[in-house]
Formats: structure tokens, sequence, C-alpha cells
């Protein structure tokens, strides 16, 4: 299972930057076309309760004008639901957002909430929308995201970032993979991923799709996005082949 790792770009703090002035400038959807032709092979945003960064007109325009599959991260709520039948993104990862609805990594509680998730995997899923679940690298949490039926879980990598890319860190990550491709879940990870942590993980054969954002719209203030993508995608395909990037 260890073909092409794809990269999702997750383009939520353009729309950071954007907000600080609360005019148009920089794009989403413009980031979103570099991405693309920067090989990027999908798009991530995340629309929030609070609308911090991306907005409903973004989702709706991602939709609508790119090309690349549209990864919607969302709340387990009624609103988010709603928005996500509406726009019928290609895949939704459903987040947690408020602190019960978390694990104490900061993962989806997909063990303690089964209950109340399991309607919205259900109808997101009968909607033809792909779902994942961001949780923590534990057996716990990726037995009850296949309890749920979820075909996808993201592991969330934000542990592993902030201990600098430590061997145990991976070790749980490279573990969950293979747990988790073992009960025929598709793996992808995400947060906090970085040029200089992200090999290891790149490297880690039962990953399908990373989704790396903050660090990415960082690297593009000093080189531009394009170059920061490309060169993401470089160490992942490095991290492929068995290279030190
Ligand atoms: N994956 C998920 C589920 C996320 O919520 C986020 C954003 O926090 C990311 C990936 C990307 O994380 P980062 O912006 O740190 O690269």
């Amino acid at each position: 299972m260890s073909g092409h790792l794809r990269l999702g770009v997750n383009i939520d703090h353009v729309a950071t930057i954007r907000n600080a002035r609360g005019g148009e400038h920089p794009c989403p959807i413009r980031a979103a076309h570099v991405a693309a032709q920067a090989g990027a092979d999908g798009i991530t945003a995340h629309l929030r309760e609070d609308r911090r960064h991306m907005t409903d007109a973004d989702i709706a325009r991602l939709v609508a004008e790119i090309e690349l599959p549209l990864n919607l991260e969302m709340a387990a709520t009624e609103e988010m639901l709603e928005i996500a039948l509406k726009a019928r993104p290609h895949a939704a990862c459903i987040v947690p957002e408020r602190r019960a609805e978390r694990t104490t990594e900061g993962g989806l509680d997909a063990a303690g909430q089964h209950n109340l998730l399991r309607p919205f995997v259900g109808r997101l899923l009968e909607a033809g929308i792909r779902v994942s679940l961001f949780i923590v690298p534990e057996t716990r949490q990726i037995e009850a995201a296949a309890r749920l039926g979820a075909p996808v879980v993201e592991l969330h990598t934000g542990p592993y970032a902030h201990s600098g890319a430590g061997a145990d860190e991976r070790a749980r990550l490279a573990t969950a993979a293979r747990e988790a491709a073992a009960l025929g879940l598709e793996v992808h990870a995400g947060h906090g991923l970085s040029f200089g942590n992200v090999g290891p993980v790149a490297a880690i054969p039962e990953l399908a799709e990373l989704n790396i954002g903050h660090f990415l719209v960082g690297e593009a203030v000093f080189t531009g996005l394009g170059p920061a993508i490309r060169e993401m995608r470089r160490r992942m395909d490095a991290a492929r082949a068995g290279e030190r990037a």
C-alpha cells in the first residue's frame, strides 16, 4: 500500500491573513489554484463554527471553481451537516471543535461519542461524501472509527510534531496506521507537519494522504506558495522512496 502519497493542501490560513484586514486579499480560491498547479492532490478547508478563517462563500466557490477534490473539515453539528450536504464536497473530515468532543490529545473522541457521531457519518456517506474522522493514533479510537462505518481515519500528528518528531510518537503513528489499514480503513495524517518533520511520517507505508496547511502558508511568505508546496511534495516523495530528504 505504499504507492503515491497524496498531498492535501489546507488553505485555511490564507483566509486567516485575508480576514485580518477584512478585504479580499489574499484570496483562498487563488491559493487553491496555485496549489493545484504546484502538484497538490486535493484542497482541504475547515469551515469553523465561528468562521474565523474560511467562510460559507469560500466553500461554495471552492466546490464550484476548483477541479481538485475538496476535503471539508467540519464539526459534527447540524449546521455543518446541512452545509456539507448542500455543498457536496468530495470528502468531509469530522474534527472536534469543542472540549467535550475531543480526547485529551485533541483528536475526535470517536470512542466516547459513538451515538452522537453515528448519524453524521451515515448521512454524509449516504450523500456520497467520503467521511474521515480525525483521531489520535490509539487502538481504541481506530476501532471506534471502524465501528462507526467511516471509511477513512486521519491520524492526528500534532503530538508527534510537538514532540520534535520524537521516535515514540512516530512509532505510535506507524502502529496506528498498520492497525487502521488492517481493519480496512484508508489512513491519512496531518497537523503540524513541516519540512523538518514530514519525512518520517511520509515513510509510513500505510498512509495514503497527508493534509498540511499552516507550515506551507507560513513558508509561502518567504518563497511563495507554489515553491513551498513543490518542496513539500519533493520531501514526501523522497521519504516514500526511502531517500533522505
Ligand atoms: N488535518 C486536520 C484534521 C486539521 O484540522 C488540520 C488543521 O488544523 C490539518 C490537518 C492541517 O494542520 P496544519 O495547518 O498544522 O498543517
